[in-house]
């Protein structure tokens, strides 16, 4: 699971290797995991519908066909599992499907759901149409994964009730409901799980223009006066993610309002980023600490993870859900079966002088 933000921070800084001790990011601001903070500027930013819901266009498009048809036929929506790292909109998503289904939003965590009990009150609940969404789905326990399977397929339940010579099984019918599976992690899920989900669909990284938009329309919406050039610099560095450019906004925001009397352009956005370690890139300390660990350490690779998490002293968690995912997107490190391995692309860019030489890649 990737660590909460506020856990990356300076405390256990002395723990790591020197070298890179110093790279360490003293505000992740590019972790793409959601912080207290985020938690509560989520719920103004989010968009509740789909003409709100910028980019991932096929997946958009591919879930109104599916909605539509949906409610021709007067049924509920299939279960639906959505894919793709942290940050991308998946949660927003499910939101804005359930509210288009005009259905009563239901949600869970995959940790939280330790033992069939813990879901039998939630089901029995549902009532027909009803969108239940379960986070980190692939983090399900054994036991509730096989308990989900004919509540899923069937839609009833096996419940044991008392124990010992007095066990007994009830079955129990539950109405239609829709399970939205969200996962950053879809290779982690079991064959019959996945199976399971008549809808999947992996989401993307944005491109920049995507990400403008949303900057922009967050400005807006903060009250935040910011120019498209500003919305510009924000947007290609944030890593194709939603959820990290709004963070950069405020970051921004903040650097404005001491030192630009709250307006931001591009130099303003350049400045604030610059200050926050983020390069023209999207890369963070972690990021880049990543990359010369690879090269550095190892020659380049293959390494696998677990050995980088540790010469990194970082959960190998982050690594694997938000750090990796990007530099791979951008070219910078390839996944083979041996290992991680740097490409040359991402030496030529250690190997500036000076990261403004690095023409941008998003
Ligand atoms: N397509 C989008 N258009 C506009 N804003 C978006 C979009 N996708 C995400 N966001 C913004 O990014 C934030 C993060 O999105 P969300 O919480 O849905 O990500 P997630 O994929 O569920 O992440 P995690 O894997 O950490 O749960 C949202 O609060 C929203 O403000
Ligand atoms: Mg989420």
């Amino acid at each position: 699971m990737p660590r909460k933000p506020t856990i990356r921070g300076e405390d256990d800084a002395n723990a790591r290797p020197a070298d890179a001790v110093e790279e360490r990011p003293r505000h992740p601001i590019v972790d793409a995991s959601e912080s207290i903070e985020d938690e509560i500027i989520t719920v103004t930013l989010r968009p509740t519908r789909f003409d709100r819901y910028v980019g991932q266009k096929d997946v958009v498009e591919n879930l109104k066909i599916s909605i539509e048809a949906a409610k021709r036929r007067g049924e509920p929506i299939d279960h639906i599992l959505l894919h793709g790292p942290p940050g991308l909109g998946k949660t927003t998503l499910a939101n804005i499907i359930a509210r288009d289904m005009e259905a009563t939003f239901r949600q869970a965590s995959g940790p939280t759901l330790e033992r069939p009990g813990d879901l039998v009150g939630i089901l029995t609940n549902l009532e027909r149409g009803d969108v239940l969404f379960i986070d980190e789905v692939h983090r399900l326990s054994r036991v509730v994964e096989e308990f989900l399977y004919p509540a899923m397929e069937d839609f009833a339940i096996d419940f044991m009730v008392d124990k010992g010579a007095y066990a007994k099984t009830i079955k129990i019918n539950l109405k239609h409901f829709t399970l939205i599976g969200a996962t950053t992690r879809p290779g982690m899920l079991t064959a019959p799980l996945r199976e399971r989900f008549g809808i999947v669909h992996r989401l993307e990284y944005y491109g920049v223009d995507d990400l403008r938009a949303i900057v922009q329309h967050s400005a807006s919406v903060l009250g935040v006066h910011i120019d498209e050039a500003g919305a510009k610099e924000i947007a290609a560095r944030a890593r194709g993610t939603p959820r990290i450019a709004n963070r950069l906004l405020r970051r921004v925001r903040d650097f404005a309002e001491v030192r630009s009397a709250g307006k931001i352009d591009r130099e303003v956005a350049e400045a604030a980023l610059e200050l926050e370690r983020i390069d023209l890139l999207g890369l963070d300390p972690l990021d880049r600490a990543f990359l010369r660990v690879l090269v550095e350490q190892y020659s380049g690779g293959p390494v696998g993870i677990a050995a980088l998490a540790a010469s990194l002293n970082e959960d190998e968690g982050t690594l694997v859900d938000v750090v990796e995912p990007f530099l791979i997107q951008i070219g910078f490190v390839a996944r083979t079966a041996a290992g991680r391995r740097v490409t040359p692309k991402a030496r030529a860019y250690l190997g500036k002088p000076s990261v403004d030489e690095h023409p941008r890649l998003l």
